[in-house]
């Protein structure tokens, strides 16, 4: 048996890339998983089939995390499946690259929209239905190494990640004496879809592997394996804190 037998997980932007891999790696624990997805329904199906592989059950909901009545959908269609949950893995994060002169309203309410209200109201709905069950849970938020670290050009994704770096800290004492632990899993340069831009730049890419002390980029099962734990009873003391999973690049950034 997984240490998640008997679980339910709610993951956010799972039809691809790090989303997909928790997906499958809470599957591979004993978890039912409610997938998550914003478009494009095929990378939904394909986590199904991984998650089912798995021999857990999944459910699929296309929820924009950043709209409150999808929020709402996704909590219900939670509910009405397994009849709770215990794990939200807050995962669904979009990125701008532009100079800070030039960003617009659409693209700052677009990124701070899924990356940070995105969490905030879907973590407030799932521990309203906790708080209606007196049940316990875990918060696991997908941040970022620019949590804390700088990314010129990519002010609004800075801006977004940085607050879900407080509000992980300020809902980690709120929560607590409810029995809800809240952290942040902070990943570097991973080899997903978010990154497509930087995976064909060839000498982008080389000059960001030479700031990685491990040469590679991250993969998404590294990323994966650090979710399941902090869902597991092993981490029930753990809370408030961000887990960087980066190869040693935030100890060893250099721009160029
Ligand atoms: C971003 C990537 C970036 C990486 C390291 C991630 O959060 O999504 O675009 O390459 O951080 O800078």
């Amino acid at each position: 048996m997984g240490t998640l037998a008997g679980q339910t997980a709610i993951v956010t932007g799972s039809s691809s890339g790090i989303g997909q891999g928790i997906a499958e790696r809470l599957a591979q624990e004993g978890a039912n998983v409610v997938i998550d997805y914003v478009g494009g329904p095929d990378g939904a199906q394909e986590t199904l089939k991984k998650v089912e592989a798995a021999g857990a059950k999944g459910v699929i909901v296309e929820a924009d995390v950043s709209q409150l009545d999808a929020v709402r959908k996704l909590v219900n269609a939670t509910w009405q499946a397994f009849g709770g949950a215990d794990i939200l893995v807050n995962n669904a994060g979009v990125e701008k690259e532009a100079p800070f002169w030039e960003v617009t309203e659409q693209e700052y309410d677009f990124v701070l929209g899924v990356n940070l209200k995105g969490p905030f109201f879907l973590t407030q709905a799932f521990v309203q239905r906790l708080i209606e069950a007196k049940k316990p849970g875990r918060v696991i938020n997908i941040s970022s190494v620019h949590e804390d670290m700088a990314f010129p050009n990519f002010a609004t994704y800075c801006a977004s990640k940085g607050g879900v770096r407080m509000l992980m800290r300020d809902l980690a004492v709120e929560l607590g004496p409810l029995g809800i632990t809240v952290n942040n899993v902070a990943p570097g340069a991973i080899s997903t879809p978010i990154n497509t831009a930087l995976l064909e730049n060839k000498p982008k890419l080389n000059a960001l592997l030479k700031n990685i002390p491990l040469g590679r980029l991250g993969t998404v099962d590294d990323v994966a394996g650090l979710v399941a734990y902090l869902a597991s009873d092993a981490a029930a003391y753990v809370n408030g804190s961000t887990f960087v999973i980066d190869g040693g690049l935030m100890r060893n950034y250099h721009e160029q």
